[in-house]
């Protein structure tokens, strides 16, 4: 059973509600959306969390990773990089770049941030590193999405985006759930063919 793995990292829960939108995508090229997420780091990392979080996805494992016929990855923006949590899970997936694991495999990259211009781009950016060095076929959203060139909220070219609002008070505008729906469908169509 094909699945699209949406692994993503949120604070806050602005991250989270986009990568469900971006599910609902996904679903409608009828492939499954496996949502998961990583757990929090902080200065000691061996700290002793509960193995299921009390709320929201469950954290991801590598065969979650390793199984996937694509793979969406969401982070707020911070200092215009990707989260920590997340890329000390990258960070342990030095087996599977072995192993070739994602190779030919579409992947985007989805973000929000509390700023129109404080590195939602950026921080997208920083998450196609890794994946392609994984040998993914990174997806953007293309502008035949015309919504890209109207949105005045979040939304670019590189992947999904939200503009949260210097207190996380916005919710997500009806252009970021459309460009969040069409990344998921783009990358569920696409597995679908390079399957
Ligand atoms: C340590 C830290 C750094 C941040 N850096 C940025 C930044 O560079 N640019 C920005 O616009 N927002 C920044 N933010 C705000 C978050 O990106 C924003 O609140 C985001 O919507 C949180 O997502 P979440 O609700 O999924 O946790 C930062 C937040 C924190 C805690």
């Amino acid at each position: 059973m094909s699945y699209v793995l949406i692994l993503y990292y949120s604070r806050y829960g602005a991250t989270e509600k986009m990568a469900k939108e971006i599910a609902k995508g996904v679903l409608s090229q009828n492939i499954e959306a496996r949502i998961r997420t990583v757990p929090p780091v902080g200065p000691s990392t061996d700290q002793l969390i509960p193995a299921i979080p009390s709320d929201g996805a469950i954290y991801v494992s590598k065969e979650d990773v390793k199984g996937c016929s694509g793979i969406i990855m969401g982070s707020p923006t911070r200092f215009g990089n990707m989260a920590a949590p997340l890329k000390y899970f990258l960070d342990t997936l030095g087996d599977l770049w072995f192993a070739g694991s994602l190779v030919n495999k579409p992947a985007g990259v989805f973000t929000s941030a509390s700023s129109m211009h404080g590195g939602q781009e950026s921080t997208l950016i920083t998450m196609m590193l890794p994946l392609l060095h994984h040998g993914a076929v990174i997806a953007g959203i293309p502008y035949t999405e015309t919504i890209l060139t109207q949105t005045t909220s979040g939304g670019t070219p590189y992947g999904a985006s939200h503009l949260a609002g210097p207190e996380s008070q916005l919710g997500l505008s009806k252009d970021e759930i459309t460009l969040c729906f069409k990344q998921g469908e783009r990358v569920a169509m696409l597995a679908k063919k390079l399957q």
